[in-house]
């Protein structure tokens, strides 16, 4: 089984951006971590700026399998049918990543479009979110 592990919009700077939000590791501190953590487990990551990137990637992982996938997708979470759609429509299993507490931010942060496909959602707890929601997959 290999798990994805997939970020959105503006988190290939994570450890530059609003660090008192986002922290300061970055993604490549999060994918050493992840790779630690789970010696065992297959792992890819993927990153983009770009919907149709991050959909391309999706029906990409599906042709090789992959069914399972931990997702961080910014603020695509709260305005991207198509995304949505991608994941229904590829019937993933995804757990919905935030490392900040979306719901004590502004408000539209507070609506995601993929929660009602997923699995389960993840957020406030930094970067262990990832960590959890990987162990979560692994393990049920
Ligand atoms: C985020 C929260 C989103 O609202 C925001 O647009 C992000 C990051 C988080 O990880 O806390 O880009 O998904």
């Amino acid at each position: 089984m290999t798990i994805g592990i997939m970020n959105g919009p503006n988190l290939g700077r994570l450890g530059k951006r609003v660090p008192e939000v986002y922290g300061s590791e970055t993604l490549t501190d999060l994918e050493e971590r992840l790779r630690g953590a789970f010696p065992g487990a297959k792992l890819e990551f993927f990153q983009s700026n770009h919907e149709g990137a991050l959909i391309d990637c999706l029906e990409r992982w599906h042709g090789s399998g992959i069914r399972d996938v931990v997702l961080n997708a910014g603020a695509l979470t709260h305005q991207s049918y198509a995304l949505r759609d991608a994941l229904e429509g590829l019937e993933l299993r995804f757990v919905e990543v935030h490392i900040s507490n979306v719901y004590r931010r502004e408000p539209f942060r507070a609506h995601s479009l993929l929660a009602p496909v997923a699995v389960g959602q993840i957020s406030g707890l930094g970067l262990r979110g990832y960590e959890l929601a990987v162990r979560f997959l692994l393990d049920v």
